[in-house]
């Protein structure tokens, strides 16, 4: 485990260990997928024939609304009052700004997710994105489950058959790129693409995330307040956050040329 993520996880339990605190990660679980995902399954049901890969993405879009109102009402039987959550806290969007930042894609908006799906490779972009989304909630909902179970056992055991669904769709999203991949190539070289964008939207999220907590008092005592603002201002010197999937990669693409 690096050093950000033993820090991920002090985090959180601090987070978890109030009614507030609780309901406000269940809450952001229940907004992680955003409006701009769904828009992206209605796009690639107008362009994928297949019939076994078109049922895959509608019972994937079912999944996540079911998703997000299991975790919403795991968020309201906290019994806590949340303050409004800033649209910049939005971690979809920002990996949405960053991929399209470095694809330097036009537009007033010029977001990922609001880009035309029309031919092959663009179906495996689109279908990539959604698996690294994917590859992150994993990560996330197992360390979420295991640290919420002496807190709410209840909602850690939907927490974990969530986490299993999500397996289910990351292997799916990606038998569906590979189905319309030009080249393996291609697909390799953009599942990096967004992975890295992905990892470097999420670091800048951890930042505002922590802005926001300490300035909404949700990290109790006012020496775990400096620390985390400490922790958040050293944020971007840290290793870029990759996902294990992601590690797993650079690590393989990395090995002939350490040996
Ligand atoms: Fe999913």
């Amino acid at each position: 485990m690096t050093l950000e993520e033993r820090m991920r996880r002090w985090l959180l339990r601090d987070l978890l260990v109030t009614p507030r605190g609780r309901a406000y990660v269940l809450h952001l679980a229940a907004e992680a997928k955003s409006a701009g995902e769904r828009r992206l399954f209605d796009v690639l049901l107008e362009q994928v024939k297949d019939a076994a890969l078109a049922k895959a993405i509608a019972d994937h879009r079912r999944d996540e609304a079911r998703h997000r109102a299991i975790f919403a009402a795991c968020a309201a039987r906290q019994g806590a009052k949340l303050p409004e959550i800033p649209p910049s806290l939005r971690l979809v969007d920002a990996i949405d700004r960053h991929v399209a930042a470095a694809r330097h894609l036009p537009g007033d908006r010029p977001g990922f997710l609001d880009a035309p799906i029309r031919d092959a490779r663009q179906v495996m972009e689109a279908s990539l994105f959604l698996q690294v989304l994917e590859e992150r909630a994993v990560d996330e909902l197992r360390v979420l489950a295991t640290a919420l179970r002496p807190f709410d056992p209840r909602s850690a055991g939907l927490v974990r058959e969530v986490e299993a669904d999500e397996r289910r769709h990351l292997r799916h999203c990606s038998a569906l790129a590979l189905r319309y991949a030009p080249t393996a190539f291609a697909l390799e070289a953009t599942l990096a693409e967004l992975r890295h964008a992905e990892a470097v939207a999420y670091r800048e999220h951890t930042q505002l995330t922590l802005e926001f907590l300490t300035a909404e008092g949700f990290i109790g005592s006012r020496a775990m307040t400096l620390f985390w603002r400490g922790v958040g201002t050293a944020a971007p010197l840290a290793e870029l956050p990759l996902t294990q999937d992601g590690r797993a990669a650079q690590a393989r693409a990395d090995a002939p040329r350490a040996a």
